[in-house]
């Protein structure tokens, strides 16, 4: 095989791509929520940020009680979103721009309203239509079959007809009672689920983000959890909830499917759990990326990041597979504000996000990551995540709709004129944060981003990056967090009080200016090029 085409056949292990959120992208059809036409039309800028592709979070049929992971239909499109022939002009304007797509598939649960849920409920106890998925006898009524919390709060079983007097099985749903999870102990689940797989396979649909990818299997005979608390942590390993010894036979047939297409399609998992627990499930024949959620949840501290660092090293050297970097997602307070909020708090998103496009492996930027944009304070009665509802932790303020231009009309750009009002309030001060006022600002992060991903191209011409770098993580005196790549490239972000001197090299690219005297200022990343 030339290195043309093995180079082709490994394009993720060092994919840059852009995650988009569909409602919150760009609302093409004035409905206020934003949509494929959206998408469709500034699918541009996102090619012009220099990205190797995109994974787009749920459009299909939902009754949207989880903003879209809750589907009644795998292998649709939501009328809310659009149409199939959309998402069909959506594929091929993408691949004309050389942007690879990935779709999000949410197999661990579906919508109550998936018609085989209703067909199970329907059928009632002990039929087969009730054995995908996991309904259970409690002892009574009124208690459920174990102590199981759901990660939204409250119990994770809601009984199956609450009306009914014969009927008194429970199900269980590790979120809301809207989303049952799938019983995968039942061979007919992974034969229904290599369907859609296929389905948009055949399409030509590039890989699938697979929705939390530990918990789909659950202990046998679903016994107590030793803690309430770790079920709804699921950084830990919970050996009666998730992470079962069974799930990698899941991934295991689903990289034979995925290698079975020409291109290989790309899978990469959403595992909560600590990196040397994840790093399992990138094993040669099983998912080729899982997001490095450790580093999501990090905050600015230069000797944690150092720590995971090096922890998520296992999985490349262990299986080969890179460690795959995210700062950010629709689920987690943007990084702005967890690093401190306010200025400081802007200047170590940007050097954050510099760091990680810097780091070996591959990495995924989180739309309006590039605008460094804060988490908002969204108004209470404006709240619609499940998990505000049951659980008092709100995910909205990370969703709320890009802002496109500075004037405020039609949602900062977000919808066109008319539009009905967006599905979540904007702040006042949008404008100042929206693309269009990056665009106008020469030294702003959204400049600095694609500066970053065109050198992080020539870089990997000149084989100064390599798809399978390593990276060896250390902390220097005053806070300056080193991850040495190879021996001609490292990345360094100065975590500590004061200005660093940085390691002997050429720095190719930096978030902050160096001061005069060439050292690193606080709250900044720089590439260094060693000679
Ligand atoms: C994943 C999704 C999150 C969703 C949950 C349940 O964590 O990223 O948004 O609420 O799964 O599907």
């Amino acid at each position: 095989m030339s290195r043309h085409a093995s180079e082709e056949r490994r394009w993720w292990q060092a994919a840059v791509i852009y995650q988009v959120y569909p409602r919150s992208f760009a609302d093409g059809d004035g409905d206020g929520v934003g949509d494929l036409a959206g998408l469709l039309a500034r699918l541009p800028y996102i090619a012009s940020l220099g990205v190797d592709g995109i994974w787009v979070t749920p459009f299909q049929p939902s009754p949207q009680v989880d903003q879209g992971y809750d589907v009644s239909d795998y292998c649709g499109v939501d009328p809310l979103f659009g149409t199939m022939q959309q998402f069909d002009d959506l594929l091929a304007a993408a691949h004309a721009l050389g942007l690879r797509i990935l779709l999000d598939v949410v197999p661990n649960h579906c919508s109550s309203e998936h018609p085989l849920f209703r067909a199970a409920v329907a059928a009632g106890p002990g039929s087969l239509e009730r054995e995908l998925f996991h309904f259970e006898d409690g002892p009574d009524g009124d208690t459920p079959p174990n102590n199981w919390q759901s990660v939204f709060g409250g119990r994770a079983w809601s009984r199956a007809d609450p009306s009914s007097e014969t009927d008194l099985q429970w199900y269980l749903h590790l979120f809301s009672p809207q989303q049952p999870d799938w019983n995968w102990r039942n061979p007919a689940v992974g034969d229904y689920f290599e369907g859609v797989l296929r389905f948009w396979f055949d399409k030509g649909v590039d890989g699938l983000r697979v929705d939390v990818a530990h918990a789909l299997v659950k202990a046998e005979g679903l016994p107590d959890a030793a803690s309430t608390t770790t079920v709804t942590d699921g950084l830990r390993s919970n050996a009666q909830v998730s992470d079962q010894e069974e799930v990698h036979e899941v991934y295991r047939r689903w990289r034979r499917v995925a290698a079975s297409y020409s291109p290989e399609r790309v899978l990469v998992g959403e595992v909560n759990l600590e990196p040397a627990r994840a790093a399992r499930y990138t094993r040669h024949d099983e998912l080729h990326q899982a997001f490095a959620y450790a580093f999501v949840k990090l905050r600015w501290d230069a000797e944690a990041w150092a720590a995971v660092g090096t922890d998520l090293e296992v999985g490349r050297r262990e299986h080969g597979a890179p460690p795959t970097w995210a700062l950010e997602n629709h689920d987690v307070v943007r990084s702005a504000t967890r690093f401190g909020g306010g200025e400081r708090g802007a200047l170590r998103a940007r050097a954050g996000l510099l760091a990680i496009l810097g780091l070996p492996g591959g990495a995924y930027i989180y739309q309006g990551q590039e605008l460094t944009l804060p988490e908002v304070d969204v108004p209470l009665e404006a709240r619609v995540d499940p998990m505000w509802t049951r659980g008092g932790v709100s995910r909205d303020g990370a969703r709320v709709p890009l802002p496109w231009t500075v004037a405020p009309d039609n949602a900062f750009g977000f919808s066109p004129s008319g539009a009905a009002e967006p599905w979540l309030p904007a702040p006042a001060e949008w404008g100042s944060r929206s693309v269009e006022a990056h665009q106008q600002d020469g030294g702003s992060t959204l400049h600095l981003v694609i500066a970053a991903l065109e050198l992080r191209k020539q870089l990997f011409e000149k084989e100064v990056l390599q798809p399978d770098d390593g990276g060896t993580w250390r902390v220097e005196d005053g806070g300056l967090l080193v991850c040495e790549r190879n021996d001609q490239f490292l990345v360094a972000v100065a975590m500590g009080e004061g200005s660093v001197r940085l390691p002997a090299g050429d720095v190719v690219v930096s978030s902050s200016p160096l001061t005069a005297e060439g050292l690193l200022p606080p709250d900044a990343a720089a590439w260094v090029l060693r000679g």
